[in-house]
C-alpha cells in the first residue's frame, strides 16, 4: 500500500474523535484498515475551546487508528460542522465565450465565481461552492453543460461559509498535531457519502445527523444538496436533562440512556424498571423506563421541531419523497425513528455508513457516518473522471487556497 492509496478521516465531535484510515484496493473498494475513537474534552459544537485537549485527542485516535492498519498517515480529510456554518444557496449569470467547443470549463469557472461574488462579513469565509443546476440560455436543469452550444450560462450554487476562527483553530489542531489539512468539507454533506443513495437524493431527502452537541441536517433534491443548517441541541443535552431529572451524576445518566434510553415514552411498559445510581453516597434506586422515556421525548421533541420548521423555511418541506435519513450517535435511540417519523409526518430510516469493505464491524454505527463519509468524500473526489475531473482539480485550488488562507490568519 503506497502513501497515495491512503485516505485518513478526522471527525472532530463535541463528544468523540475519530480517525478512520482506509485504502483503495486492488478491486477499487474503499477497504477500512485503521479505526481509532477517544473521548473528546477540547471540543464543543464543531468548536475548538481547548487547544491542547483537541492536540492530545487527535494524536490519541489517529495513534490509535495508525496502530490498527500498519501504516503512518500524514494528512486527513476532516470535516467541520456547528453552528457557526451558515450556507445559502446563490446564482451567477455570464455570456458564454464565443468558441465552437460550446461551453468550456473556463466557463464552468467564470459562472461560478460570479454566483460565488457575494458579500460576507469579514470574520467568515467561504469553504464550499457546490454546483446545483445550470441553465443554458432557456434550458433549466442541466447538471454538465461543458460542451453544449449556448449564448447564456447561469448557475445556481449552495455556498457554504464557516466562522475563520473556527476553521482556523481546526487547522491549527491538526498541525500541531504533526499532520497536515488535506481537504476540509461541510460534515452533514460528507456523511451523505456514506448513508444515502443517488436515488434518495435525486427523489428529496433531508439527512439529519443527531450528534452529541449539535444536530446538522442537508437536504438534497434532484441529485444536488439544497440546503444546509444546524441546531445547536444534540445527545448531551439529553444526558443533562437525565442527570438532572433523575438526580443522578452525568456519567451515569449517559450510561442509562445508553442502555436504557427511548424516544417515545409510552413504547414501554409501565411497570418495566431500570436501576439508578444516587449521587453522593445515596442509595440505588428502582426509577420506571416510562420516567426516563419521558425525560427524554420532549427533548428530541424540541430537536427535531427546530429541524422541522428550518425545513419548511427552505421551502423544500413537499418535496422530500424519500423522507428523512437520521444519523450520528443520537440515532441509535430506540424509538427515535417513530418519533421523527410523527414529528416529520414521512417515512424516517436510520443511516448505516455502507460503500465500504474491511473493518465493516468497527464503523457500521451511526457514529461512524461522519468519518466514513469523509473517506467516500476523499476517495471519490480523487476518482472523478471526464469533465469531474477537471472541476475537481478547480476546486482542489480552492480548498488549497482555503486553506493556505485561514493558515495566514
Ligand atoms: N445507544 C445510544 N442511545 C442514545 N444515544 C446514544 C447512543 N450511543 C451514543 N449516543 C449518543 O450519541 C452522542 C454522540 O454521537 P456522535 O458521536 O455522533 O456525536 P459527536 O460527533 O461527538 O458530536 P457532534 O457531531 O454534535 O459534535 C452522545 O451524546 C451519545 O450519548
Ligand atoms: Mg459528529
Amino acid at each position: 500500500m503506497t502513501k497515495e492509496d491512503i485516505i485518513t478521516a478526522l471527525d472532530l465531535g463535541t463528544t468523540k474523535i475519530s480517525a478512520i484510515i482506509a485504502e483503495v484496493n486492488e478491486k477499487d473498494e474503499v477497504n477500512v484498515v485503521g479505526v481509532g475513537t477517544t473521548p473528546s474534552y477540547g471540543l464543543r459544537r464543531g468548536v475548538v475551546v481547548n487547544l491542547d485537549k483537541t492536540v492530545a485527542g487527535i494524536r490519541q485516535a489517529v495513534g490509535e487508528a495508525e496502530l490498527m492498519a500498519g501504516v503512518k498517515v500524514n494528512n486527513v480529510v476532516v470535516g467541520i460542522a456547528g453552528d457557526h456554518i451558515k450556507s445559502f444557496n446563490s446564482r451567477g449569470v455570464i455570456a458564454v465565450s464565443r468558441t465552437e467547443e460550446g461551453i468550456s470549463n473556463e466557463d464552468i469557472k467564470r459562472v461560478i465565481e460570479q454566483a460565488k461574488a457575494v458579500t460576507i462579513p469579514m470574520d467568515r469565509k467561504i469553504v464550499h461552492v457546490l454546483p446545483q443546476d445550470y441553465t443554458v440560455d432557456d434550458q433549466t436543469g442541466i447538471k454538465e453543460p461543458v460542451g453544449m452550444a449556448g449564448i447564456r450560462l447561469e448557475a445556481e450554487v449552495h455556498i457554504v461559509s464557516a466562522a475563520v476562527t473556527a476553521v482556523s483553530n481546526i487547522i491549527k489542531s491538526i498541525e500541531r498535531a504533526n499532520l497536515s489539512v488535506r481537504d476540509i468539507i461541510l460534515q452533514p454533506y460528507a456523511s451523505s457519502f456514506a448513508v444515502l443513495d443517488e436515488e434518495e437524493k435525486e427523489l428529496g431527502v433531508c439527512l439529519i445527523d443527531v450528534g452529541g452537541g449539535t444536530t446538522d441536517f442537508a437536504i438534497f433534491f434532484e441529485g444536488s444538496i439544497r440546503h444546509t443548517s444546524v441546531v445547536g441541541l444534540g445527545g448531551v443535552n439529553i444526558t443533562n436533562d437525565i442527570a438532572i431529572g433523575l438526580r443522578t451524576p452525568r456519567a451515569q445518566a449517559e450510561e442509562i440512556k445508553k442502555r436504557y434510553g427511548v424516544a417515545i415514552a409510552s413504547l414501554v411498559d409501565t411497570n418495566e424498571m431500570m436501576e439508578v445510581p444516587g449521587v453522593g453516597g445515596r442509595k440505588k434506586r428502582e426509577v420506571s423506563r416510562q420516567i426516563l422515556g419521558s425525560i427524554i421525548e420532549p427533548r428530541m421533541e424540541e430537536i427535531f421541531s427546530l429541524v422541522e420548521r428550518e425545513i419548511k423555511r427552505s421551502g423544500f418541506d413537499d418535496r422530500l419523497t424519500a423522507g428523512i435519513v437520521l444519523t450520528g450517535g443520537t440515532a441509535k435511540m430506540e424509538g427515535i425513528d417513530q418519533l421523527a417519523e410523527r414529528i416529520f409526518d414521512l417515512p424516517v430510516k436510520i443511516g448505516i455508513p455502507k460503500g465500504i469493505v474491511g473493518l465493516t464491524d468497527a464503523v457500521s454505527d451511526p457514529v461512524h457516518a461522519g468519518g466514513i463519509g469523509l473517506i467516500l468524500y476523499g476517495y471519490r473526489h480523487k476518482e472523478e473522471t471526464g469533465f469531474f475531473d477537471k472541476k475537481a482539480g478547480f476546486f482542489d485550488k480552492i480548498i488549497k487556497r482555503i486553506v493556505n488562507w485561514f493558515k495566514s490568519i
